[in-house]
């Protein structure tokens, strides 16, 4: 479970608070959309799952753990567990597509032979067969963002978290990758997608928590049109 309790968040001591009071609790096994406009903070949650960020009061606790307890060996493996989408893609310049979605494997020392099959089905699955040797510097802004999201699922993590991973792409490749994580949900990983994408809110029958000046202001059961 994640749990954010009272959690505030400010970048500097002379800045306000961009994320405010904080309070959500993520069910092993949920899945839901983070909402909100520009600015609302969405990335600085991601940011504090991640525990690149820690908050700056209140408790945030992943995997049933106070974050400002961990040892850094510690964030090390709970960050193992995780999948994360990142905005720009977070891919590693100087490998190639390949080798960055194979990445999270080789850090969990899984032998390579195991690899190959489950690293080819997820780059076709994200429709980049084709793009296999290439390095990042070459590809679109929607394929580094392909590549960022295969590496993200292709070790089925406990915990995945996507920040706009629509984006970039189209329609179609959006809801793809939507199966995507919904496949990993019904095995059991806990899913939060950052979007402004209503269409994809409306096709995917998950509840919605609406993020407005770092405060959540609504939790919908499941987005309506107005
Ligand atoms: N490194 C930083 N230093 C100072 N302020 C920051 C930093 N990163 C973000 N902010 C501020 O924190 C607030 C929340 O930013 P955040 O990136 O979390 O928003 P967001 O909801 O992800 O927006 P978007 O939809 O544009 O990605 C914004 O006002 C932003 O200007
Ligand atoms: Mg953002």
């Amino acid at each position: 479970m994640i749990r954010f309790d009272q959690v505030s968040y400010k970048y500097s001591p002379h800045q306000k608070d961009v994320i405010k009071n904080l309070n959500i609790e993520l069910e092993d096994g949920s899945f839901h959309f983070l909402c909100g406009a520009s600015g609302a903070g969405k990335t600085t949650i991601f940011r504090m799952m991640y525990m690149d960020l820690l908050p700056t009061d209140g408790n945030l606790s992943i995997f049933g753990r106070q974050v400002n307890a961990l040892s850094r060996d510690e964030i090390a493996i709970f960050r193992r567990k995780m999948g994360v989408v990142f905005q720009d893609g977070g891919l590693l310049n100087h490998l190639n597509v390949r080798e960055n979605v194979s990445l999270p494997l080789t850090l969990h020392g899984k032998p390579s032979s195991q690899q190959e099959k489950c690293i080819d089905e997820i780059i076709d699955w994200v429709g980049l067969s084709d793009k296999k040797n290439e390095y990042p510097a070459t590809l679109s802004g929607g394929e580094k963002q392909r590549v960022g999201i295969a590496k993200a699922v292709v070790n089925r993590p406990k915990l995945l978290i996507a920040d706009e991973p629509s984006g970039n792409v189209d329609e179609v490749m959006a809801k793809r990758i939507m199966y995507l994580f919904t496949e990993l949900n019904k095995h059991g990983t806990t899913v939060l997608v950052a979007t402004h994408d209503k269409s994809l809110i409306s096709a995917f029958d998950y509840p919605s928590l609406y993020l407005e000046n770092g405060i959540i202001t609504r939790s919908a059961k499941r987005w309506r049109a107005a």
